[in-house]
């Protein structure tokens, strides 16, 4: 007799793997969205109008159409070209969505201060160097921190949908299990559970630091 172990405890290495590879890539494209996005958010502070124009376009593009269709979209589109693992090409197409929502943050960050300092530290006789790193960077980036956090908790998230290209995320270990046992809901909520361990304790840890930078002024 063929019997089938059902407990989800006998699948932890499967959900287990799945949450290395959910944390990996929002890892690796939260650091990679973090470069993109600064590249960008010095584009759309550039005297070039080219430039901002191409920066706010990425932007606008990107936000505009669904991490999902971006994520076929690499993948078969370079999948024309060569083949590259489901893996690096779901890291890149979140790491180019994430560019765009990191430049959003640092740009608003930047604007958040900028607006009455800019003419106090001017008058001070501030050269527009001086001012961005000794006046409004510092001040920003009390904002842009936490929200970069944020972005980090987002992609454990939204790296969800890289499933469909088939990396072995937590998504599609859930759909192993379920299909292994028979089992159509309890492997959904194990998932379920486990997103949301990651999301509540980075949420704490963040707060923690948060809180910590407040007090130091
Ligand atoms: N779910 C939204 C979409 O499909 C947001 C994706 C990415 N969000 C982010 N913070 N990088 O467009």
């Amino acid at each position: 007799v063929n019997t089938v172990n059902t407990s989800m405890f006998h699948y932890w290495k499967y959900f287990a793997k799945g949450v290395e590879y959910t944390v990996l890539i929002s890892i690796v494209s939260t650091f990679f969205g973090v470069i993109i996005g600064v590249v960008l958010a010095l584009m759309r502070f550039s005297k070039q109008k080219w430039l901002r124009g191409l920066a706010i376009s990425y932007t606008e593009f990107i936000r505009g159409t669904p991490l999902m269709v971006q994520v076929l979209f690499v993948y078969f589109g370079i999948g024309v070209v060569v083949n590259i693992p489901a893996l690096i090409s779901g890291m890149i197409s979140v790491s180019l969505n994430s560019g765009a929502y990191v430049a959003e943050i640092i740009r608003g960050g930047i604007n958040s201060v900028a607006k009455g300092q800019t003419e106090a530290a001017a008058s001070l006789g501030l050269s527009k160097g001086d001012l961005m790193r000794f006046v409004i960077l510092p001040q920003a980036f009390k904002n842009i921190w936490p929200a970069l956090g944020n972005e980090f908790i987002s992609l454990i998230k939204e790296s969800s949908i890289v499933s469909i290209i088939g990396v072995t995320d937590l998504i599609y270990q859930l759909n192993i299990v379920r299909a292994d046992t028979y089992r159509g809901v309890m492997p959904i909520f194990v998932a379920m559970l486990l997103y949301f361990i990651m999301t509540f304790a980075l949420t704490r840890v963040l707060n923690h630091f948060e809180g910590k930078m407040k007090h130091a002024g």
